[in-house]
């Protein structure tokens, strides 16, 4: 477990946007995959990222989660990583369909359909993910049905205490890349994070054992209840 303690939120997104860039320039091959974390904390690091040299024009950016919501809608993530990042640089992105007739589960299949169209033969280059306060990552929940999924690569989760459908990538296909990072910042994160360092079974647990080379970092706050 890599781990790298920054002072505040601040100092984080700069270094996470700097170790994100070098990711980008120092990967192989003809495309570099990359995929977003939804929520509040990447925002800074996407900011950051916008001004930084990555060979963006070789970049397939996707989503590691999506809200069931409209691609305008303020609860999106790609809206989200697009007003932050992307519409900023030259990357390509691909986002879950979504529209009023369509079923999660419909979307979440043509969205791996064009996931493995972009990856034929290696996984993702790099995955951003953050973890919630209930040691969720992605829109992979404690308890829902998505965490037993084996072969899919993206599937519709419904998460009933949020009594909503989220699309998520699988543990299967976040276990496919090369690198994973955790970016993870505020106090109110430190229980979660300890309880993953110690192994409990959490879904950001399980996404963080598989054989990807997982990076975290993080803010002192959230670091709180790490053993040093
Ligand atoms: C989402 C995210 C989710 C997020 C955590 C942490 O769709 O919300 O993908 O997995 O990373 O919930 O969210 P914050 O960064 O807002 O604390």
């Amino acid at each position: 477990m890599n781990v790298e303690v920054f002072a505040d939120p601040e100092t984080l997104a700069d270094a996470a946007a700097d170790w994100i860039a070098k990711v980008l320039l120092d990967a192989h091959g003809e495309r570099v995959s990359l995929g977003l974390s939804g929520g509040s904390t990447p925002g800074a690091t996407y900011q950051r990222l916008r001004g930084m040299p990555a060979a963006w024009e070789r970049v397939d950016a996707w989503l590691a989660d999506e809200r069931w919501v409209p691609h305008n809608h303020a609860d999106s993530n790609g809206l989200m990583a697009e007003e932050l990042l992307l519409s900023h640089v030259d990357a390509t992105f691909y986002r879950p369909r979504w529209a009023p007739w369509l079923e999660p589960e419909e979307s979440a299949a043509h969205y791996e359909a064009v996931l493995r169209s972009i990856h034929p033969t290696a996984g993702p280059d790099l995955v951003l993910l953050g973890i919630g306060t209930d040691g969720h990552t992605a829109s992979l929940f404690p308890g829902t049905a998505a965490l037993s999924i084996e072969r899919r690569w993206y599937v519709a989760n419904e998460v009933p205490h949020l009594d909503t459908w989220r699309l998520t990538a699988s543990i299967p296909f976040l276990h496919r890349a090369q690198k994973v990072c955790f970016l993870v910042a505020g106090a109110e994160k430190a229980e979660a994070l300890a309880a993953v360092a110690a192994g409990e079974d959490l879904p950001a647990t399980l996404v963080a054992n598989g054989v990807s080379d997982t990076t975290w970092l993080i803010d002192r706050a959230a670091a709180a209840n790490l053993s040093t």
